[in-house]
């Protein structure tokens, strides 16, 4: 039990309602929003129709498995306001996401999105620990991205003290820290190691940080990351996730008094754990995508959007609802290296094995004649940069490449380098793949 666990008086009724109680709401909103999106937008009721299918024919949450999945990809071919349920003046505000290629999607809140938002961040960082009268210092970027503005008023309406310090500025960052003494910081885990780096380069030791909570998502990161950034930074470590095209972060939220992974805040967001290359819903507990449909949403309502997340459904533990399993990757992220796939996570865990390595690492991925080859490139924590001899260094290299071989599965380089020899991301996520193999024709 931690200190900042929230008291079940804190808790909303739904968050510890029965399996039946959230069910019957959830079957009464999707059948609402399923509407939605088919009354109010031509692209929805052309794929029900061509589909065969109709809301009517929703009587129970399993035959939401009749109805057609929406990607990206509809998204980006119905740019920018195609997918919108409203006319455009009722939409309050736009946030757009960087797709690999060509144009962003876009994605439209109207003032109640926004509300129901503020109010799902809210309880985000209340699972967190995070409580009213608290200093929240935000270091996702603002702008169109989702993360900064979600974690802001999430942040306000719990009744917190913002401050709304974006991403980047790292100096500047620390030295808020240190003025305001924040109670809770929310950033990317890969941008804390850097502001971690920074306390560390003035000297500064973790219990002299005032941070209690740390609330971290937008990139997928694991439990060694989990332990590095909770020691760099003296505070209880939690995970958020979630996505713009379904609404920002605090789709899922962890809770500090279980860390067992975000919980589904299922009263707004249906998920199901479907089978990436059949299609099929899997059971609870099995790997697979992972697909959300909005049971609230006006403005853009999403219907089996396919998040391209490979995790599994878990069983509630904390909370009534669900839980995600840690995101294992991305289908799309997913490297397949001389036919055996890859996440980078899966690296990330085999470098962090050794306490001398930091959390800031690069794969790069080339290709000779047919053979791929595999560049691990990882950094030494600042104590132990230039201060170890050449031997003891291959050695490092040698272990990682090892492990890497037995739990994974291929062959690497492994180059072990200075701190802060590889670029830092300030302000977004961390790039961990350069994929430099030639495109298939
Ligand atoms: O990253 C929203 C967000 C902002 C979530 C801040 C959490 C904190 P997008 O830019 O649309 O939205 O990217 C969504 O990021 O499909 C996942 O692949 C990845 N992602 C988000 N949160 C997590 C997480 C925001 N906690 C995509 N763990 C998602 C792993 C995450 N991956």
């Amino acid at each position: 039990m931690t200190a900042r666990q929230p008291a079940p008086g804190d808790l909303e009724p739904i968050e510890r309602a029965s399996r039946d109680e959230i069910t019957a709401l959830q079957l009464e909103r999707l059948k609402w929003s399923l509407r939605q999106a088919y009354d109010n937008v031509p692209h929805y009721r052309k794929k029900f129709e061509a589909k065969g299918v109709h809301p009517d024919d929703l009587k129970t949450l399993a035959d939401l498995a009749k109805f057609p999945f929406t990607t990206k990809a509809d998204l980006r071919d119905n740019y920018p306001f195609g997918m919108f349920a409203v006319p455009r003046q009722r939409v309050a505000r736009l946030h757009a996401s960087s797709g690999t290629t060509g144009k962003p999607t876009v994605v439209g809140y109207t003032l109640k999105d926004i509300d129901t938002w503020a109010h799902l961040g809210a309880r985000s960082i209340r699972a967190a620990g995070g409580r009213a009268g608290d200093i929240c210092h935000v270091a996702y970027g603002y702008g169109l991205f989702t993360g900064g503005l979600g974690a802001h008023y999430g942040a306000e309406r719990l009744g917190c003290t913002v401050v709304p310090m974006s991403g980047g500025q790292t100096e500047k960052q620390v030295q808020l820290i240190l003025d305001f003494r924040p109670d809770i910081i929310m950033v990317t885990p890969s941008y804390s190691l850097v502001i971690a780096e920074e306390f560390e380069r003035l000297g500064i030791s973790a219990q002299d940080i005032s941070l209690s909570v740390g609330i971290f998502g937008a990139e997928p990161w694991g439990e060694g990351m989990r332990a590095e950034i909770e020691k760099k930074l003296g505070l209880d470590a939690v995970d958020i996730y979630g996505l713009s095209e379904v609404m920002g972060p605090g789709v899922a939220s962890e809770c500090i008094e279980s860390k067992d992974g975000p919980v589904v805040w299922e009263d707004h967001f249906y998920p199901e754990i479907i089978h990436p290359d059949t299609g099929e819903p899997v059971a609870d507990g099995e790997e697979g995508e992972l697909v959300f449909t909005s049971l609230t949403k006006e403005a853009m309502p999403v219907i089996r959007y396919r998040s391209r997340d490979l995790t599994s459904l878990q069983p509630p533990t904390s909370r009534s609802f669900r839980r995600m399993g840690r995101i294992v990757g991305r289908s799309d992220d997913m490297l397949i290296v001389r036919g055996v796939n890859v996440f980078p996570t899966q690296i990330e865990e085999q470098i962090l094995r050794d306490a001398r390595l930091s959390g800031n690492y690069q794969i790069v991925v080339t290709r000779d004649s047919h053979l791929d080859n595999v560049e691990v490139r990882c950094e030494l924590q600042r104590a132990f940069s230039g201060r170890l001899g050449q031997d003891e260094i291959a050695s490092i290299a040698q272990a990682v490449q090892h492990h890497i071989k037995t739990n994974i599965g291929i062959s690497t380089q492994v180059c072990v380098m200075d701190f802060d020899a590889l670029p830092r991301s300030l302000t977004g996520k961390a790039k961990r793949v350069l994929d430099e193999r030639p495109k298939q024709a």
